[in-house]
C-alpha cells in the first residue's frame, strides 16, 4: 500500500477528542507508513472549537467554515465540499460533527464518508442520546461508526462498543463512559477500511 497517498479529513465541532484519538494511533500505528494514510485536515463549522487548537499543535492543516455565515445549508455545504475536496481524501470522517449534511454533499464523498454516533445504532439515532438510553431504562448504551447515507444515523456499521448504565447514571456519566469507547472503536473502524483484509 505504501507509494498511494491516503489522506483523511476530519470534520468536528466541538472538543475533538476521537479526532485526537484517531491522530494518536495513526502515528502509533505508523498508518502512513503502513498504508500511506495520515490526517492531513481538520475542518470545524465552529469558530474557536478546542480540538482546532490541539490540531495546530500537531502541525494538521486547519480550517474553520463558520455555518451561520452562510445563507442556506446548501450554500454552507457546497463550500464545505470544495474545501474537504482541496485535501483529496480517501476518507472524510466525521468526530462530533454537529450539522446534518445534504444529500449533495453526502452523494459527493459516497463510499468515503463514515461517523461516529453516540448509541448503539439503529436505537437512538438524533440528539440526546445518553438521556434517552436512560429514561428508557437500558441496561446498555454504547456507540457506532457507520458509513453515512443521507438518512441521518443510518448507513453500514462498521463497528461498535458496549457499555454499562448502571444504577443512578446521569447522562454526563454515561457520555464519559461511552467516550472512551468510541476513541477505541473509531482508530480501529478507520484502520479496517485503510486496510481491507
Ligand atoms: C462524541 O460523543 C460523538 O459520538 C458525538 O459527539 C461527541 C463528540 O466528542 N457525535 C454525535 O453526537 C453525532 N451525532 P469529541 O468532539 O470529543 O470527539
Amino acid at each position: 500500500m505504501s507509494g498511494v497517498n491516503k489522506n483523511i479529513v476530519i470534520l468536528i465541532s466541538g472538543s475533538g477528542s476521537n479526532m485526537a484519538a484517531i491522530v494518536e494511533t495513526s502515528l502509533k500505528q505508523r498508518w502512513q507508513a503502513r498504508f500511506g494514510a495520515r490526517v492531513v485536515a481538520v475542518i470545524s463549522n465552529k469558530v474557536g472549537a478546542q480540538g482546532l487548537a490541539w490540531a495546530e499543535e500537531q502541525g494538521i492543516a486547519t480550517h474553520t467554515l463558520d455555518h451561520t455565515r452562510f445563507s442556506s445549508r446548501e450554500a454552507f455545504d457546497a463550500a464545505l465540499m470544495a474545501e474537504i475536496d482541496r485535501h483529496e481524501p480517501t476518507l472524510v470522517v466525521l468526530a462530533g460533527f454537529m450539522r446534518i449534511l445534504t444529500p449533495g454533499l453526502v452523494q459527493h464523498f459516497e463510499g468515503r464518508l463514515v461517523n461516529i454516533h453516540p448509541s448503539l445504532l439503529p436505537a437512538f439515532t438524533g440528539l440526546k442520546t445518553h438521556q434517552r438510553a436512560i429514561d428508557a431504562g437500558c441496561r446498555f448504551a454504547g456507540a457506532t461508526v457507520h458509513r453515512v447515507t443521507s438518512e441521518l444515523d443510518h448507513g453500514q456499521i462498521l463497528d461498535q462498543a458496549v457499555v454499562p448504565v448502571l444504577p443512578g447514571d446521569t447522562a454526563e456519566a454515561l457520555a464519559a463512559r461511552v467516550l472512551t469507547q468510541e476513541h477505541l472503536i473509531y482508530p480501529r473502524a478507520l484502520e479496517r477500511l485503510l486496510n481491507p483484509a
